[in-house]
Formats: structure tokens, sequence, C-alpha cells
């Protein structure tokens, strides 16, 4: 079948098989391999690219599903030289270690962010629940992500004496398995 779809602003246009895969085309046909593949089971979120704005697991979606449609894989986000404010954010904050879920973390979190603008840290942590890390414990990320919405995660790195518990932003009530585990 034939599919055609713009890729990091780019037209792409190819016969294909029916059963190929979003991911498997991105990654095979247009050579874009900084989309990650964790599970093919729809479950870690490494595949994770926008399209037409929105966050999708690449792995759910056949190739000819996203016809017409406006992707844009992690090679697509930054400006040139320039960094998305979310890659930025990440590497300021520390938002990574072995980067397989990095891509498509930051995508989930650029499609967080343009939904909800001034997220709280519950509104990441939840935002972000479809999309797995084995190596950060999630806090980095999380800051890297209040972070890139211009709020102060200073808060975050405080840890009040007697407590396991790290203090959350204002408003939220994460626990304390969430926070810093
Ligand atoms: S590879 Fe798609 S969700 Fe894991
Ligand atoms: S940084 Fe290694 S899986 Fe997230």
């Amino acid at each position: 079948m034939q599919v055609t779809m713009t890729v990091n602003g780019v037209v792409a246009s190819h016969d294909v098989e029916p059963r190929l895969l979003l991911v498997q085309y991105l990654r095979e046909v247009l050579g874009l391999t900084g989309t990650n593949i964790g599970c093919d089971t729809s479950s870690c979120g490494a595949c994770t690219v926008l399209v037409d704005g929105e966050s999708v697991k690449s792995c759910t979606v056949l190739a000819v599903q996203a016809e017409g449609a406006d992707v844009t894989s992690i090679e697509g986000l930054a400006a040139g030289d320039d960094l998305h404010p979310v890659q930025v954010a990440f590497r300021e904050q520390h938002g990574l270690q072995c980067g397989y879920c990095t891509p498509g973390m930051v995508l989930a979190a650029v499609s967080l962010l343009a939904e909800n603008p001034q997220p709280t840290e519950r509104e990441v942590r939840e935002g972000l629940e479809g999309n797995l890390c084995r190596c950060t414990g999630y806090h980095n990320i999380v800051k890297a992500v209040l972070s890139a919405s211009g709020q102060s995660v200073a808060i975050l790195d405080t840890v009040r004496p007697g407590s396991t518990t790290a203090p959350t932003l204002s408003g939220a009530t994460t626990g304390a398995t969430e926070v810093g585990s």
C-alpha cells in the first residue's frame, strides 16, 4: 500500500506492507533510529513520537494509519543546532542515564506541556506514566519537565530533617513512594 506522511517537515511516500508498524517505517524505511523499541507490546513508551502533535506509541500504529499525518520523531525536535527547550531541560536536570527511554520521554513531555503548560509534579508523573525508565528513578525526569515549564525545581532537592520524603511543589500531594523512588 502507498503511504504518504510528513516526517520532521519532509514529505515521505513509500509502498509498504499493510502490516508495517509506524515505528518500523521510521526506523527501517526512513532510517530514523532515534525512535527506540523497548517492548513492542505498547508497554514502555520508548517508541513515542508525535502524530499531529499528540504523543503516540509508534509500535501501536500501522504506518498506513499515519496516512496524511504530520509526524515528529526525536530527530525533528531541535531547530538545527538549537535543542528544543525540553531537551535542554533534560540535559540540565540530568533527566537521563542510558538514554534509551529518552527520545520517547522527551516527546511525551513535549505533548504533555502543549496540553498543560504549567503542570504540577503529580500531573507530570501521571502524564508520563506510560513511559518507563529503568535507570533514573524518574526524579530527574520530573524535574526536567517542570523546569522546561518554567517552574523552579529547587524545592524537589530539599529533604526535611528526619524525613524520608522529599517535599513537593506547591499543591502537589505526591507520596513518598513516588518522589525520589
Ligand atoms: S516499543 Fe512501543 S511501547 Fe514499548
Ligand atoms: S535513562 Fe535509561 S531507560 Fe531511562
